[in-house]
């Protein structure tokens, strides 16, 4: 497959953005006033099936380069489902059927000769529950980059800067071969993070990767995310709407619509537009409800 390493791209994508204006989301344009220039990823009509079941309709979302966007909704709106979509995660859930076209700088990320191990070794995921394996902290790091097969010289080098980058070097540069699980909480989840940036992804996905993590802990992670958008271009599910506004450059909201016949709740993007105007001016009298509190 031909999908591009992120060091190669940058020249291109660099290009790209100096010459397009601002992408319109086809018969979805309404819902994306400013689209982000030279996107990394796109979605452009997905739908997603759990077996006869309609999750998602008609997605189109545009993710700018180094920026976070924040996919937001109720409950069952179909944010995880989108955002597994996004690295093919969703290949792995039994039933699960994707329709329409998810794109990696331009490439089809579900095109028949792609790899979808691959896929994720670029576009790389961190879950709502720390989920470090049963294994030392070092190990935890160095595992992705040796399975990966990445050209390493030095690991403990790779394992220090992961570490740092997850802002966690401090905290267990003197217990490296302890295990993960005698972190707390808010250490694990940065530990998954220093786990993703180990194999140098160019995207991460994160479903709300702060919920189950108190308020320092969440402020730290916050503070992480504004750091690594430098480097990376950053997905985030969120319920925190206050989380949402803060770092997030571009916000997606999600509403589900009840099925007239079965009742059935499809997930639909209903408005995607920079943070800072869906939080103070936003479009759709659902998203100004829903971020007001009154919905949802
Ligand atoms: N593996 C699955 N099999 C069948 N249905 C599923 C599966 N995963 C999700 N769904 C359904 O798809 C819809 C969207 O679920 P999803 O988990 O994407 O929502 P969400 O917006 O992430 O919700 P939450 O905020 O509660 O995490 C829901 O109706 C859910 O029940
Ligand atoms: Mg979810």
């Amino acid at each position: 497959m031909t999908i591009h390493s992120p060091t190669s791209t940058t020249d291109e994508i660099l290009d790209v953005t100096d010459r397009t204006e601002a992408v319109n989301n086809g018969d979805a344009s309404d819902l994306a006033r400013t689209a982000p220039r030279g996107p990394v990823m796109e979605t452009r009509d997905l739908n997603v099936f759990y077996g006869d079941f309609h999750a998602v309709h008609d997605v189109n979302l545009s993710f700018g380069r180094h920026e976070i966007t924040a996919l937001i909704g109720p409950s069952g709106c179909g944010k995880s489902t989108v955002l597994r979509s996004l690295n093919r995660m969703n290949d792995l859930v039994a039933g699960a059927k994707v329709q329409g076209s998810v794109t990696y700088h331009g490439e089809d990320i579900y095109g028949p000769k792609v790899d979808p191990i691959t896929v994720r070794q670029h576009i790389g995921m961190v879950f709502q529950k720390p989920n470090p394996f049963p294994k030392s902290i070092y190990d935890n790091i160095a595992y992705g980059p040796r399975v990966t097969g990445m050209k390493v010289t030095d690991m403990d080098a790779v394992v220090e800067d992961a570490l740092r980058g997850a802002a966690l070097w401090d905290e267990v540069k003197d217990k490296l071969k302890s295990p993960a699980y005698g972190l707390s909480g808010g250490q694990q989840q940065r530990l998954c993070i220093a786990r993703t940036i180990a194999t140098r992804p160019d995207v991460i996905l994160m479903d709300e990767p702060c919920s189950a993590l108190d308020p320092i802990a969440t402020a730290r992670i916050e503070d992480l995310m504004s750091e690594l958008k430098t480097e990376f271009t950053i997905i985030i599910v969120t319920h925190n709407m206050q989380q949402a506004s803060r770092v997030s450059d571009r916000t997606a909201f999600f509403t589900a619509r009840p099925d007239e016949t079965t009742g059935n709740r499809t997930g639909l993007l209903v408005e995607f537009n920079r943070t800072q105007d869906i939080f103070e001016a936003p479009a759709d009298p659902r998203t100004e409800a829903y971020i007001t509190g009154r919905f949802g």
